[in-house]
């Protein structure tokens, strides 16, 4: 039975954090081989933080490291920290140590944004430039990838699209360079409009912390400058939230591990 929230979004629990990391590897590589079979290729969106470095783990070991096609796979990140690839706080250095180090994708196809240039709204641009080089965009058209990983913080921001910043309402670039007040930190971001466009978005969400967002999420009123999140309520593709019990624990009709809404 689906939760209450948008037609399109299909709520997944499990017991776990790592119930939810095999759960997305297992759709991870369905999708990825469903694509390369349609169009030779497997377009994805990595996500930063920390619930999605599980899932990087289980897909660098058997069976997933056997099970997807990675040399038909092509590297994008949701968003990246304005630090250099390998400091800690890096989305590429996290996912190029669980994972890309451990499958055999092409270097060529792994484009990590360089958010380590010393004006951020460059390094926004330049990315820019290789989605619209790798996607055969025309000017003013944006990226379909085939996949968007994504996390939630507690405060309902997904990449680095932060409540109550501008690039909540960004939606002509596909790719945004902002500062965030709260982290005194600036962060590049796939934009809106390039996160609604995907195929399909996977959101990893696990934890008490996020409890009580993910209900205002996905059963509260549509507020996106306060929930940016909620966003991907307007996506074309197909939403799924990954969750743990934990972190579903205060949606309606609390399900039991591994069910469906
Ligand atoms: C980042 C992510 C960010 C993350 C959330 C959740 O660069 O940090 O893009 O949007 O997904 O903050 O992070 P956790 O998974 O660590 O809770």
């Amino acid at each position: 039975m689906k939760t209450t929230g948008p037609a399109t979004q299909e709520v997944h629990v499990s017991a776990d954090l790592e119930g939810l990391a095999r759960e997305a590897a297992r759709r991870f590589a369905e999708l990825a081989a469903a694509a390369v079979t349609k169009s030779e290729r497997f377009t994805v969106a990595f996500s930063g933080g920390s619930t999605p470095r599980g899932l990087y783990r289980v897909l660098a070991a058997p069976p997933f490291r056997e099970a997807v096609p990675w040399p038909q796979v092509h590297c994008f990140w949701g968003d990246e920290r304005c630090v250099p690839p390998d400091h800690p706080e890096s989305n590429y250095r996290g996912t190029f140590e669980e994972l890309l180090a451990r499958v055999p994708v092409p270097p060529d196809q792994v484009h990590g944004i360089q958010a380590e240039l010393p004006d951020p709204a460059v390094a926004a641009d330049q990315y820019a430039a290789t989605l619209a080089r790798v996607f055969g965009l025309q000017p003013g058209d944006f990226p379909r990838l085939d996949l968007v990983l994504l996390g939630m913080g507690a405060d309902g921001h997904t990449a680095s699209l932060f409540p109550g910043t501008p690039t909540v309402a960004e939606e002509g670039r596909s790719v945004a360079a902002v500062y965030v007040e709260r982290l005194k930190a600036h962060r590049v971001t796939l934009t809106p409009p390039v996160l609604r466009r995907a195929r399909a978005v996977l959101f990893l969400v696990a934890g008490t912390d996020k409890a009580q967002t993910l209900r205002e999420v996905l059963q509260g009123s549509y507020r996106p400058d306060r929930y940016p999140a909620q966003l991907l309520h307007q996506a074309e593709g197909r939403v799924t939230w990954l969750l743990d019990r934990p972190a579903a624990s205060l949606l309606d009709h609390p399900e039991a591990p591994g069910g469906t809404r």
